[in-house]
């Protein structure tokens, strides 16, 4: 199994790569094609590293927390925060791969190119459900199947993206209702075999009863 991918030694700089940019900001605009954030709304963003997701969400919501198991990506979110003077920003550093347990109550949970780094799934999809409030949402974006080449380096890849099918099996089996999904962004890069490759993410959408 691949060891641990370490996020920290990144965050600096994550936010200086335009093509990352604007691949979340495309998965930004299809969200809210699926989902209308309110006032009166709770947003969990889980993995949500700089923020790049979260800071199209924060202003049009009640509070907006930012849940990521590496420092030093929360801290360049909350600072982020801080100058556009988003007083709603929290974060929570925490991982549940490593045992730790997500709470709160959420009217809509999201997480954008989070998944593949999860080993344990159906664990965090439990996790998850347990904090989205009755009739809330759930919106996951991540990589369709890539065949491993999205990442130049593997360490901490454990899903070479995912097959929708199975992913919506998962989600259901999880306790969401309504579950269906839609092609959020692509983008093309270079790959290490030479060329070019298109990959595709999804966004997958889903409620809870
Ligand atoms: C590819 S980045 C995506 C960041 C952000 N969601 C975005 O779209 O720009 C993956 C993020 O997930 C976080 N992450 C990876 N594994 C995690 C885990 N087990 N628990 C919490 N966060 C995790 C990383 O620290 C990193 O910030």
């Amino acid at each position: 199994m691949e060891s641990r991918r370490d996020f920290d030694i990144v965050a600096a700089d994550w936010d200086e790569h335009p093509p990352r940019v604007k691949l979340i900001g495309d998965i930004a605009a299809t969200l809210l094609t699926q989902v209308v954030p309110t006032p009166e709304m709770d947003v969990l963003d889980f993995g949500c590293g700089t923020g790049l997701l979260s800071l199209h969400l924060a202003s049009r919501v009640r509070s907006l927390t930012g849940i990521d198991s590496s420092s030093a990506m929360l801290e360049v979110l909350r600072q982020k925060a801080v100058r556009q003077g988003l007083a709603n920003v929290k974060t929570m550093h925490l991982d549940p791969d490593q045992g730790d347990v997500i709470s709160g109550q959420y009217d809509l949970v999201v997480s954008s190119m989070v998944f593949h780094h999860i080993q344990d799934i159906e664990l965090v999809l439990r996790q998850l459900h347990a904090v989205i409030k009755p009739s809330g949402t759930l919106c996951i974006a991540d990589l369709d199947l890539d065949d491993g080449l999205f990442h130049e380096d593997p360490t901490g890849v454990f899903h070479s993206g995912f097959d929708r099918d199975e992913l919506r099996g998962m989600l259901i089996r999880a306790g969401l209702r309504d579950v269906h999904d839609v092609l959020a962004a692509e983008t093309t890069k270079p790959i290490a075999a030479g060329g070019e490759r298109r990959f595709t993410v999804f966004l997958m959408s889903g409620r809870r009863d």
